[in-house]
């Protein structure tokens, strides 16, 4: 099972910070939907930045940026809900502007300690009143220009790092930090893509961090976030412990090592992630991680484990509930003032699921227990508290109620449905093995061998213009099916060799292994099934321009390129329940498949579609025949070519579209499978 996760949280909010503060407009993409996120993007607004609503799918967002001290006053307090990053930058980018302002938040951030930023930010010159009792928000900062500074953080937090640097930013003076353990470095990291020097290096135990000669302005972003890999934890441990029924991929994750301190306790724990990439997105590393289930086993866990992993603790925490043997953490002190006390959080959650756990001052005990575990638990305004017990509550035969599960918005919106979709997938998953006996199902000779008694497979072939896309979508919608556009396949392959400047010339002459260093995968997903290249998941920009287009037909004449991609549909095929349009679906991909059709219709009628598409919609005579010259000349390729020549399969319903309307050919489709899904064939 391949998954994504959303946005990462930490490069989110920076990044919107930095696209604040930057002249000129930056564009991001695959920022986290997220409540902590939408807080930081409010208090920016409401500081005079225009920043657009961040968009549910992690689309692109353009923010013009005022300049490095050009934030406005805010006529009100700024509330930063429940997001400590958000707070404690935001207070560092406000030391450096020369007005006052309040931060507040939700009851969990006002009871978080804030004197580690209001304490360095005082000695550069900026005043504080607290509001809300000691070191606690609300707080009235009173910035204007600030002196240089040179400060030991008592603490590791890439928190209060980012906050000096940044005050150091704005207010352009020198900043020389050191910190006792080398904390996250995604500011260090977004400030070197904007070409701003960031040194840092090891000083005997503690780690230095030093912005030299902050400049003048920085230019605009370009970036796309990597996914979280904190929300990718939580879905690789439920893999671990079997609650996908079998291996699980998330790709497209970030893999920053000062955050992927999870994995080598979890190769400790006894299993085995698995991690492919390393490609780079605006400076952060980013690749697939895979697990399969394990037999885990506690662990000690000391301070030095625990920077890297400072967010992973409450999922390593579910994962020794399930380990044999006694874990015990410590070194992790910081737990107890994050989104809430954490250590207590789980130690109480687990008891009260019957698992024995004990607080320490600094960490925690875990007795490891295959026993079904039930009971209601409290997230306590607290994400990943609300995640690791949902970790729990998915695996089978526990029952695990979560009050305050809504917490999770703060870092992963769809946390809950990305579990039911597991789960399903999982059910089914055990359902098609049983029922096939193993595995033996699979690539069978001669046939596709794909079916494995998962629920029928719909195929829908045509030529150019015959509406094959559009029409599967919404069969797919109606029978709640996924649909397949391998069109779409073919044309990710060509814009990455478009991409990479492979010259059209060369392509009769690659071969299956030449492609496999190319990433392309169909995700799995409820409905409409992205295409994923190198784990970001391609949109109309890249499959559908205008070079795409006109190469893609060439691309998908190739036998190599066919025999590759075989293989990636015939993926999405194994979980049944699929609508897949093309022109070899009924007769190379699915020859087995339960409901083929085959689509047809004038030329003339296909041209007058196709020019609508381009929104053409009241065309000229001679557009149309020059698109339906296109169209016979693209007919001619298809059905000639030697490889999976376009033709009707024999099995398959044959439908004229041109007189109908769109209702009546999906009607038509409808009837269609019924019919043939009825009669068991
Ligand atoms: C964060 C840093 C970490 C982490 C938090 C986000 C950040 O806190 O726990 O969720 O974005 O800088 P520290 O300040 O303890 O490093």
């Amino acid at each position: 099972m391949i998954l994504t996760v959303p946005g990462d949280k930490s490069i989110s909010q920076r990044a919107l910070i930095l696209a604040a503060l930057a002249e000129g407009e930056s564009r991001l993409s695959g920022l986290l939907p997220g409540a902590d996120p939408a807080s930081t993007a409010e208090a920016l607004r409401a500081l005079g930045a225009s920043v657009p609503p961040l968009p549910p799918g992690g689309g692109e967002v353009l923010v013009a940026g005022l300049g490095l001290r050009g934030l406005r006053p805010p006529a009100a307090p700024l509330d930063l809900g429940n997001s400590g990053t958000g707070a404690r930058l935001l207070m560092g980018v406000l030391a450096g502007h020369p007005f006052e302002a309040v931060l507040t938040g939700d009851p969990s951030l006002r009871s978080r300690p804030m004197r580690r930023v209001t304490e360095p930010l005082a000695l550069m010159g900026a005043s504080f009143e607290e509001l809300g009792g000691e070191s606690r928000l609300p707080i009235r900062v009173r910035g204007g220009p600030l002196r240089p500074l040179e400060y030991d953080l008592p603490v590791a937090s890439a928190q209060v790092k980012s906050t000096l640097l940044l005050a150091g930013l704005v207010s352009g003076v020198r900043v020389l930090l050191s910190e006792p353990g080398r904390s996250r470095d995604h500011t260090e990291r977004m400030l070197h893509h904007v070409g701003v020097q960031v040194l840092g290096d090891p000083q005997g135990a503690r780690w230095r961090v030093e912005l030299r000669d902050p400049p003048a302005r920085i230019p605009p972003l370009e970036l796309r976030v990597p996914g979280d890999f904190s929300s990718a934890a939580f879905l690789l441990v439920l893999g671990l412990l079997g609650g996908a029924g079998g291996s699980l991929t998330v790709t497209g994750v970030g893999l920053n090592p000062t955050r992927t301190g999870l994995l080598p306790l979890l190769e400790r724990m006894g299993g085995r992630p698995r991690l492919e990439g390393g490609r780079d997105r605006g400076g952060e590393p980013v690749g697939d991680v895979t697990v399969s289930p394990a037999d885990l086993v506690g662990v000690e866990v000391g301070e030095a484990d625990v920077l890297a992993a400072i967010d992973e603790i409450p999922v390593l925490v579910a994962a020794a509930a399930r380990a044999r043997g006694t874990t015990r953490i410590t070194g992790a002190g910081e737990l107890r003032v994050k989104e809430t006390d954490r250590i207590r959080a789980m130690a109480e959650g687990l008891r009260a699921l019957g698992v024995a756990s004990e607080e320490l001052d600094d960490g925690l005990l875990v007795e490891g227990t295959d026993r079904p575990l039930s009971g209601t638990v409290d997230a306590r305004l607290d994400h990943r508290v609300a995640m690791a017990f949902g970790v729990l509550g998915a695996l089978p035969g526990n029952d695990v109620t979560v009050e305050g599960a809504g917490a999770v918005d703060v870092s992963f919106p769809t946390f809950w449905e990305t579990l039911s979709r597991i789960r399903t997938e999982a059910v089914r998953a055990a359902r098609g093995a049983h029922r096939s006996g193993g595995n033996a199902a699979l690539a069978g000779a001669g046939g596709s061998g794909v079916r494995e008694g998962r629920g029928p497979i719909v195929t829908l072939d045509g030529p150019a213009g015959s509406g094959k896309s559009t029409t599967a979508k919404e069969v797919a919608r109606r029978l709640r099916f996924r649909h397949l556009d391998s069109g779409a396949l073919y044309r990710a392959l060509t814009h990455a060799l478009l991409r990479d400047g492979v010259s059209p010339e060369a392509w009769p002459r690659l071969e299956p292994e030449d492609l496999d260093r190319y990433d392309i995968r169909v995700e799995a997903g409820d409905d409409e099934l992205g295409i994923l290249l190198e784990g970001e998941r391609l949109g109309d920009q890249e499959l559908r321009g205008r070079e795409v287009t006109g190469h893609v037909s060439t691309v998908a004449g190739l036998g190599a390129v066919r025999a590759w991609l075989l293989e990636r549909q015939r993926e999405a095929g194994r979980l049944g329940r699929l609508v897949a349009d093309g022109r070899d679906m009924g007769t190379v991909v699915f020859p087995d498949a339960d409901a083929k059709v085959f689509l047809v219709a004038d030329l003339e009628e296909r041209a007058r579609r196709r020019l609508g598409d381009h929104g053409v919609t009241a065309p000229r005579g001679d557009e149309v025949a020059e698109e339906a010259a296109r169209l016979r000349d693209r007919d001619a390729r298809d059905s000639e070519r030697e490889v999976s020549p376009l033709r009707r399969p024999e099995d398959a319903l044959e439908l004229d579209t041109t007189g109908l309307t769109f209702e009546e050919q999906v009607q038509a489709i409808l009837e269609w499978v019924a019919e043939r899904t009825r009669s068991g064939t």
